[in-house]
């Protein structure tokens, strides 16, 4: 049977309406930075989930690349699934979990594809190996066996052994501008603190949810 949680004996965290901050952004910042310095392997990751045209959805993990007011930004292959599905359904929803702190931040919104100049400055400062991979990769496609990868990849390598590589054009980033963001923090007895920001036309407006 599953226990409550938390269950290690440090002081209760709540999430309380006279201590969130007004601006859901500076908020997520907040947390972020906390979980950046908490035990959690990779704070940046998140579930990102999208849906075909017919509602059927599906999910998957990827990286937290930058966010600001505009929204929250990660990068793919422009011919994988999910940029697929957001080529046609262009709305998507992104779950964070840092289970240190016994946190969830839940996201949903609309999605654009960044600036190439955004793309491209993210692309320059990855490593090596990963500019390569994601030339060499025809993500989400069927592939006959590991080797035809690593031949892909030898490839590229020896076509950009003399210069620098440039970005695929399959390649680059979108940023999900949320309507709503959600902030969840476990409590003791399934007796959750949620509060949800809901943008309308004046503003955000913050509501509380039952657990
Ligand atoms: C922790 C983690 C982080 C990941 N980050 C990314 C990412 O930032 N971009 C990406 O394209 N795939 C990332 N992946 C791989 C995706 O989960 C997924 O396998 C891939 O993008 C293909 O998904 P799709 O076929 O639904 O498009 C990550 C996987 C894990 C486990």
């Amino acid at each position: 049977m599953q226990s409550d949680r938390p269950t290690d004996n440090a002081p209760e965290r709540v999430l309380l309406e006279s201590e969130i901050d007004s601006d859901p952004f500076e908020q997520f910042r907040q947390w972020f930075e906390e979980a950046s310095q908490s035990n959690e392997h990779d704070h940046t990751a998140m579930t990102l989930a999208t849906a075909t045209p017919e509602g059927a959805p599906s999910a998957r993990m990827v990286l937290l690349k930058g966010f600001d007011e505009r929204g929250f930004v990660f990068y793919t292959n422009l011919e994988s699934r999910k940029a697929k599905e957001l080529d046609v359904n262009p709305r998507a929803a992104l779950v964070f979990w840092w289970g240190s702190m016994q946190r969830q931040v839940r996201v949903e919104g609309s999605i654009a594809l960044v600036a190439p100049a955004e793309a491209d400055a993210y692309y320059h400062s990855r490593p090596l190996g990963s500019r390569i991979g994601a030339w060499a990769s025809p993500q989400s496609k069927t592939i006959s066996s590991r080797d035809e990868l690593e031949e892909a990849v030898k490839k590229v390598e020896i076509e950009c052994a003399d210069g620098d590589i440039p970005r695929p054009p399959f390649w680059s980033g979108f940023r999900l501008s949320p309507s709503v963001i959600e902030f969840w923090q476990g409590r003791k007895s399934r007796l959750h603190d949620r509060l949800v920001f809901r943008k309308s036309e004046s503003g955000w407006n913050l509501s509380r949810l039952a657990p």
